[in-house]
């Protein structure tokens, strides 16, 4: 991921702190959609409990996204993340699944005030995020 400049930095911040302030069960509403419209991904989540799962997930995305005018870190975090995901057997399609579960979660949890511009904000975020961790090695 090179630069954050296109990216509504403040968007982005804004709808995820909503949405984490709005539900304690955010991450696992998140998980609870991935895995009723991905069933077979269930069977890929088994080093956590789920509790642990979903707090890690959304500590890394807060991370991420307070971090996003930040190239060098987000860099360093990402070729982590690459190499954990690679292990972990993640395949290029399952990214767009996680993408579309993340993003319908972030909907539900923001209400009203969700907006075309926050779901063009993190369409382009994810994409972003993805395609970085997509990148061979
Ligand atoms: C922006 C995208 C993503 C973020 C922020 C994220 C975050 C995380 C974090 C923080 C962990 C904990 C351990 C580690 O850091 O490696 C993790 C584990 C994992 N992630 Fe992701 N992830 C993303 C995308 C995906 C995708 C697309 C898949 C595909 C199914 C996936 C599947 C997994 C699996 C299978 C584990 C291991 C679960 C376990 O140990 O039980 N992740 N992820």
């Amino acid at each position: 991921m090179s630069t954050a400049t296109e990216l509504d930095v403040g968007l982005l911040r804004d709808t995820l702190e909503l949405a984490l302030a709005a539900t304690d069960a955010f991450p696992t509403a998140f998980y609870e959609r991935l895995f009723r419209d991905h069933g077979e991904l269930r069977a890929m989540f088994h080093r956590s409990s789920p509790g642990a799962q979903s707090k890690m997930f959304s500590q890394k995305l807060v991370a991420l996204v307070d971090h996003l005018d930040d190239p060098t870190w987000i860099a360093r975090e990402l070729g982590a993340m690459t190499a954990s995901h690679r292990g972990y057997g993640v395949r290029p399609e399952m990214y767009p699944w996680v993408g579309d579960a993340l993003i319908a979660t972030l909907r539900d949890a923001c209400g009203a005030t969700w907006s075309d511009a926050a779901e063009r904000a993190w369409l382009a975020a994810y994409d972003r995020l993805a395609q970085a961790m997509l990148q061979p090695a």
